[in-house]
């Protein structure tokens, strides 16, 4: 009886913040928490209107996927760190910033649930590669897809590109001829190029988005990749990559390739 005043009182004490929303009838099975922050579909979705379980968690998001609802600074920041060491952006726009080689997880975060975000992570497709992470590193993901999609528009609009080559017919490009057998990369120009599993995916290499790993920390630039090429070991005396030799056009034809247009990644 306690507990049932407690919560209606709860409930009217915040029913304000949930902007005049029906009662919330996950209070019927669940007792309530973090009230004072708004509604249970705030940070768990769901739909509150209904008493029954199976349609009262439509889209549910669980707890652990809520938590960056929390505003745990400490928390978030670890979270953006692992998502700039896997360089993420190389590939997808979250939080506003990265390159658009791929679909934005600002407009993912709010058209898919938790468990499709953590899907795409755990099983990758052809295109994105598959960093092995373990639940934990999932869970941290998925908190700062969402914590970065929070209060952006959408932007279906912007282009996501093509990224199957559908001709059939064995590309003849730079890339797939000289890095393909051991790269990959999402090219604004050809879309998905290349096969290899071998070596780090290239995408966006001439970007901000793409990790610093050229010598010192520097980033990967046009002069910078053709240094690398004429010998790897001379910038990285470890490195298994062996020399390729390009001419003048090959190398004008494998930068635009790489390429990724500014406007990609305001
Ligand atoms: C009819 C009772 C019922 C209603 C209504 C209901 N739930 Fe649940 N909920 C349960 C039960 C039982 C579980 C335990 C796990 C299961 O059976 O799915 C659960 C589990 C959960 C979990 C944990 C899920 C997980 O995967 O760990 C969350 C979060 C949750 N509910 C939130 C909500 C929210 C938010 C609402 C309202 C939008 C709501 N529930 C409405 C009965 C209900
Ligand atoms: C401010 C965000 C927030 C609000 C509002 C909120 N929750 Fe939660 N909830 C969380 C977080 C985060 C967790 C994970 C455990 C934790 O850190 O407290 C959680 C955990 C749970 C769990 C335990 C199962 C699980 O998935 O971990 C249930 C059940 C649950 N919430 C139901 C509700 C219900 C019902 C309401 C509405 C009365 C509600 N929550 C309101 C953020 C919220
Ligand atoms: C080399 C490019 C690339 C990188 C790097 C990459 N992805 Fe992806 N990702 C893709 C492609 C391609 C898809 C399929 C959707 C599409 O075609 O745009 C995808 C899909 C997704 C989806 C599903 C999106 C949706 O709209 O359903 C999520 C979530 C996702 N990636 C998260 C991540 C996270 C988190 C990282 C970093 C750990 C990451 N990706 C790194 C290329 C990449
Ligand atoms: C036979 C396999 C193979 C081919 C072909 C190849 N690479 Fe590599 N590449 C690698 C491997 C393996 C690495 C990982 C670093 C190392 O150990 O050398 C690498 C690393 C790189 C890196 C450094 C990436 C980073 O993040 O550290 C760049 C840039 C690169 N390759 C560009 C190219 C380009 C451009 C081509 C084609 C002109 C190419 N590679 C052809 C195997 C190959």
């Amino acid at each position: 009886m306690v507990f049932r005043l407690l919560t209606i009182a709860l409930f009217l004490a915040v029913a304000p913040a949930w902007g005049g929303q029906p009662r919330q009838l996950c209070l019927s099975c669940h007792p309530g928490h973090y009230a004072e922050r708004g509604g249970c579909t705030l940070c768990h979705r769901g739909n509150p209107a209904s008493e029954r379980k199976n349609i009262a968690h439509a889209g549910l998001r669980a707890g652990k996927y809520a938590r960056f609802t929390l505003g745990d600074g400490a928390q978030i920041r670890e979270g953006e760190r692992l998502m700039d060491r896997l360089a993420c952006r190389r590939c997808h726009v979250s939080g506003g910033r990265g390159n658009r080689l791929a679909a934005s997880l600002d407009s993912a975060a709010v058209r898919k649930t938790a468990g499709e975000l953590v899907l795409s992570i755990r099983h990758p497709v052809a295109n994105m590669p598959d960093f092995g992470l373990d639940e934990e590193q999932i869970t941290i993901l998925v908190n700062v897809i969402f914590a970065g999609s929070q209060g952006r528009q959408t932007d279906e609009a912007a282009p996501v590109r093509v990224h199957f080559n559908t001709s059939g017919k064995k590309s003849a490009d730079i890339f797939s001829t000289k890095c393909g057998s051991c790269h990959r990369i999402l090219s604004e120009r050809l879309g998905a190029v290349g096969t290899g599993e071998t070596a780090p995916n290239l995408s966006g290499l001439f970007s901000d988005f793409y990790p610093k790993t050229f010598r010192n920390g520097e980033v990967w630039s046009a002069r910078n990749l053709k240094d690398w090429l004429k010998n790897p070991r001379e910038i990285r005396p470890l490195a298994r990559m062996l020399p390729v030799m390009l001419t003048g056009a090959e190398t004008k034809e494998l930068e635009s390739i790489i390429l990724v247009s500014p406007e990609s990644n305001k």
